[in-house]
């Protein structure tokens, strides 16, 4: 039984890693096809060509203009998916067409439309405008993940982690040792976990990046919305320095930490990870140090997911996991992402009935 909400967007790839050629990626176990149109829009349909199945994405199929041409026996599509010609015959059976994906591209993302193509509401895409704003500077990168996508969505949601396993990088004693708050907007569809730190170490990450020495005051706001947008909002000041009365924050710097968590099978996830910042933005050398730090810290979570990964397949059924006050938010995604695989699920039994 699948695990992964159908019915819903899911970023597919960053906007820069599609051009005029054929690019291939595996998305909630659906592989999929991917060129950048002579007009320049991303197109998206099934990699697998309708005839035998060649992947349209290997060699020797090709682009040519806007077409794609199977490599195996030379079955032709156009851009929608529909086939324009076939060999040996100059009529196209009426089933001849690739299944065509809804592709939106914002905020430097690609997403797809995983499920029925009649349902595909552009407008409920969650937003990440910082990340192609000319007020921030984003350093950004993908991680493959030989891990089930639920396991990075607890590992995000509870942040009490960095204290153990970025410790050196983005963990600080303070991290694990202050209590979290956990809402839920169940209309918006969102989970809000904050943490505020008024008096805590101020780790590399951000002591380098941002000068600051001393003690800090450090805020972690995370706002996720399942299945696939994950923002944290963290707040690095001086102690003591809060944000005015009309809201402005002069003295505070602000990082903007963006994952996008897409199942690429049921047990393989693209970790797509971004930090936009606020200040130093054209400083080159905090964009590489922040890429590297950043970098690490997320493969640090893919090695101690990727043994979770393997711990799971391997257990006998029934292990019971216990939870604790910082799980309230990985709790919450976890029954909001259950109840979005309930609905798909309905859905697909109503159309297959
Ligand atoms: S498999 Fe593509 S044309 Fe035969
Ligand atoms: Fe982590």
């Amino acid at each position: 039984m699948s695990t992964i909400p159908r019915n819903q967007w899911y970023v597919a790839a960053y906007g820069r890693e599609i051009g005029h050629d054929l690019f291939s990626r595996t998305i909630c176990g659906e592989s999929v096809l991917f060129w950048r149109t002579e007009s320049g829009d991303v197109t998206a349909v099934s990699d697998r060509c309708v005839h035998r199945r060649f992947p349209l994405s290997q060699a020797p199929s090709r682009l040519v203009d806007d077409q794609v041409v199977c490599g195996y026996h030379g079955f032709t599509y156009g851009a929608d998916g529909r086939c324009v010609a076939v060999p040996g015959q100059t009529r196209i059976p009426r089933t001849a067409r690739l299944t065509s994906y809804p592709v939106v591209e914002q905020d430097s993302f690609v997403w797809i439309w995983i499920g029925d193509p009649a349902r595909a509401d552009s407008t409920r895409i969650p937003r990440a405008p910082w990340l192609d704003s000319p007020d921030y500077t984003t350093v950004s990168g993908m991680e493959p993940l030989q891990a089930r996508f639920g396991l990075l969505v607890d590992n995000l949601l509870d942040l009490s982690h960095e204290t153990y396993l970025h410790g050196g990088y983005i963990g600080t004693p303070e991290v694990a040792g202050t209590p979290i708050t956990t809402e839920v907007d169940e209309e918006a569809g969102i989970v809000y976990v904050s943490r505020h730190m008024d008096d805590a170490e101020c780790p590399p990450f951000y002591s380098k990046s941002t000068g600051l020495s001393g003690r800090i005051t450090r805020w972690q706001d995370i706002e996720y919305t399942p299945p696939c947008l994950y923002k944290l909002h963290s707040r690095i000041a001086p102690v003591g320095v809060l944000p005015n009365a009309d809201g402005t924050d002069p003295d505070a710097f602000h990082v903007e930490v963006v994952y996008a968590i897409t199942p690429e099978t049921e047990n393989s996830t693209h970790d797509f990870w971004a930090v936009a910042r606020d200040f130093a933005l054209d400083d080159e050398s905090v964009s590489d140090f922040l890429r590297e730090s950043n970098r690490t810290v997320v493969l640090q979570d893919v090695a101690a997911l990727d043994v979770l990964e393997q711990v799971i397949a391997t257990e006998p059924e029934g292990y019971q996991e216990l939870s604790i006050n910082i799980d309230t938010g990985g709790l919450a995604a976890r029954r909001m992402l259950a109840a979005q695989l309930a609905q798909s699920a309905d859905r697909t039994a109503v159309a297959g009935s």
